[in-house]
């Protein structure tokens, strides 16, 4: 039998001096399971190709699976995705960065590795991505996917790629991928994730590059992004989007097809802490007829879909920052105990035809709670940041296109 395959020095190499507890930990579970697996190259593909294909059987079964059975199908296709980043030679440093770009925030490689796990939101964009490329390939014999930020493991593609390989439902002929992700971390990762998934011959590109800058050399058929973080935040969907949806075929689909983003006026309390005490895990099937009743729903802040983006205008600020002007929301004056609510600003995502990723089902669409916007009520200290208004009032929103992407209201 092969020795387990941590004998690359560079799996041991992260175990450098002055690495904090969280990264100690991760490659201690990296290099057990290494250790605990004792498998040879041969088994370890074998059992990586199998857990993928598995995930993906599940996430587009149109029967009920349990919630339990599903966690369980993820975590083992992390568990192997992590052994090929740890045979992937990053070092600490490629392995931790994490900056703010000029667009948003550029997560580590080592915290982007989670996302694969994120049961809902691959379910939700993983049955949408298959039902257009279905549609696709109705008309055309080959169809080429831009999958820009897409992390060290794609795993809004290449989980499903390996399902069509091993089903033999679509083939390399068919389906062709471009990959971009700023992070060489990430770019390592996916060639040595790839390699061993057996996908080379389905990807066209693996483009190590700033997303907002990207120019693919051919037209695309279907551009996949999720590069978001709750209540629309943090990381530069937006600005991605509106960039490399000027590459898209005519009749090309973005997917998301729509993202909605919307606000709330909410009391903490009950939205927050209530609503989930007797809930198995969050999710949108589990939210809580009370808690969604006393809710002060205010509307659309944002739309982002193909048509929104490329009609979107953009407005520069005197020092050169841009923002996108969003809704004008009218706050209502019936409501008795609004100097007690939040604002709360969560997203509704429809990946493609029925499909979606809805409040709660995961962390992208979990409601970000705004505290420095009041109504009827003012901080004890008033800081620049804080925006206050009155119940009656009418807000417009805009949106930063800076490195913290995000939400600015102002007072009509
Ligand atoms: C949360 S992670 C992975 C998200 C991935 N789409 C998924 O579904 O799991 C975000 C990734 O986006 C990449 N990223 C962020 N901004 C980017 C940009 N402007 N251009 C290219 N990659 C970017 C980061 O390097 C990181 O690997």
């Amino acid at each position: 039998m092969e020795k387990p395959q941590f004998g690359k020095a560079s799996a041991l190499g992260y175990a450098e001096p002055h690495i904090d507890e969280l990264l100690k930990h991760s490659i201690r579970t990296q290099l057990e399971s290494l250790l605990k697996s004792k498998v040879t190259t041969e088994q370890r593909v074998k059992l990586l190709q199998k857990s993928f294909v598995e995930a993906m059987t599940l996430a587009l079964s149109d029967t009920k699976v349990a919630h339990q059975q599903l966690v369980k199908a993820f975590e083992s296709m992390y568990d192997q995705a992590v052994q090929s980043m740890a045979l992937a030679d990053l070092s600490q440093e490629v392995l931790t960065r994490q900056y703010i770009s000029a667009t948003g925030l550029v997560m580590s490689v080592h915290n982007c590795k989670h996302t694969i796990k994120d049961v809902y939101r691959i379910k939700g964009y993983a049955r949408g991505i298959d039902q257009a490329i279905r549609g696709k390939l109705k008309n055309n014999s080959t169809i080429t996917i831009l999958y820009p930020a897409c992390g060290p493991f794609a795993p809004l593609l290449l989980p499903l790629l390996s399902y069509y390989k091993n089903s033999q439902t679509f083939d390399s002929e068919q389906i062709k991928v471009i990959l971009v992700d700023v992070q060489p971390g990430a770019v390592m990762t996916l060639k040595q994730l790839i390699t061993d998934l057996q996908l080379d011959d389905y990807i066209l590109q693996i483009a190590e590059a700033d997303a907002t800058q990207f120019t693919p050399d051919v037209a695309i058929d279907l551009l996949v992004l999720e590069a978001m973080q709750h209540g629309f935040t943090k990381e530069g969907q937006l600005s991605i989007a509106k960039h490399l949806v000027q590459f898209l075929n005519i009749d090309g689909w973005m997917i998301p097809q729509s993202v909605s983003i919307r606000g709330m006026m909410v009391i903490g309390e009950t939205e927050f802490n209530q609503q989930w005490k007797q809930a198995e895990y969050s999710h949108s099937l589990n939210v809580s007829g009370e808690a969604q009743q006393d809710r002060v729903e205010l509307g659309e802040i944002l739309t982002i879909n193909k048509s929104t983006l490329l009609e979107m205008q953009e407005l520069e600020l005197q020092d050169g920052i841009k923002v996108i002007p969003a809704s004008q929301i009218t706050l209502p004056n019936d409501v008795d105990d609004m100097n007690e609510r939040i604002l709360a600003i969560y997203a509704h995502i429809d990946t493609f035809a029925q499909e979606g990723v809805g409040q709660y089902d995961s962390g992208i669409t979990h409601p970000k709670p705004d505290t420095s916007f009041y109504v009827d009520g003012k901080p004890r200290d008033i800081e620049h940041n804080h925006f206050v208004a009155n119940s009656g009032d009418t807000v417009q929103f805009y949106y930063q296109l800076t490195g913290l992407p995000g939400f600015v209201p102002v007072k009509v």
